[in-house]
């Protein structure tokens, strides 16, 4: 049985509280970080010393998404910090290859999005270079979204080409991840959740992680 990955994403955090925060999701696979540059999306989070100061402090992995423009200038510095993985996006790296190798030389997994109008298949020979890809399941930039099931059927379609490559590559979902639409998320192929809003915005976080993990479950058929 495949294991599910639930992340929690801190952009619906408490930023001034966020110590305490991290410890609200211990339960969770990995904590999700959003860098945004108001650039490449029309939002500002936090940049590398923030990511530095919660890697000393956060009780599980940090599975960083930079929504920033030149990653390929700045996202090794993100594994450098000890990130277990970093995702740039496609849009944002004119040499995607290379920056995935330094990645992983840097010790981090290599990860990828694609925002929601961007195909997967100009990418699908770059796949074995990735531990990961993540298909935005919004248009990034901003939390509490709504899923867009238009996303699916790319979803399946990576799905299929890493079954038919026999790669270890993961699918990562982003983006109004609830106990619902995990359902048909997990059904197309994820197996990493990203959810923001449905887990901070619990009372309680962790009971959140693990219905969300449930339902995953049942969406996946295992
Ligand atoms: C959006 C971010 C997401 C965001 C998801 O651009 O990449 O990680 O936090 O938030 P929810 O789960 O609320 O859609
Ligand atoms: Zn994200």
């Amino acid at each position: 049985m495949t294991h599910l990955c639930i992340n929690p994403s801190i952009l619906s955090a408490d930023f001034v509280n966020l110590e305490a925060e991290l410890q609200r999701i211990a339960s969770a696979d990995a904590v999700h970080v959003d860098v945004m540059d108001n650039h490449f999306v029309p939002n500002l989070t936090l940049g590398l010393p923030v990511v530095r100061r919660i890697q000393q402090v956060s009780p599980i992995p940090l599975d960083v998404h930079l929504m920033i423009e030149d990653a390929d200038r700045w996202a090794p510095q993100y594994a450098e910090a000890g990130a277990a993985s970093v995702t740039f996006h496609a849009e944002a790296s004119s040499a995607p290859v290379k920056l995935a190798r330094e990645l992983r030389d840097a010790g981090s997994k290599a990860a990828m999005a694609l925002r929601p109008a961007t195909p997967v298949e100009p990418y699908l020979d770059l796949l074995g270079e990735l531990d990961m890809l993540l298909v935005m399941t919004v248009e990034p930039g901003f939390g509490g979204q709504a899923f867009l099931d238009l996303t699916l059927p790319k979803i399946r379609r990576a799905a299929d080409a890493v079954r038919d490559a026999n790669l270890p590559l993961v699918i990562q979902v982003d983006g109004g991840i609830t106990e619902e639409t995990i359902l048909r998320a997990a059904d197309a192929g994820a197996t990493v959740f990203v959810a923001g809003s449905s887990v901070y915005g619990a009372d309680d976080a962790a009971a959140a992680i693990a219905a969300l993990r449930t339902a995953g479950t049942r969406g996946a058929g295992a």
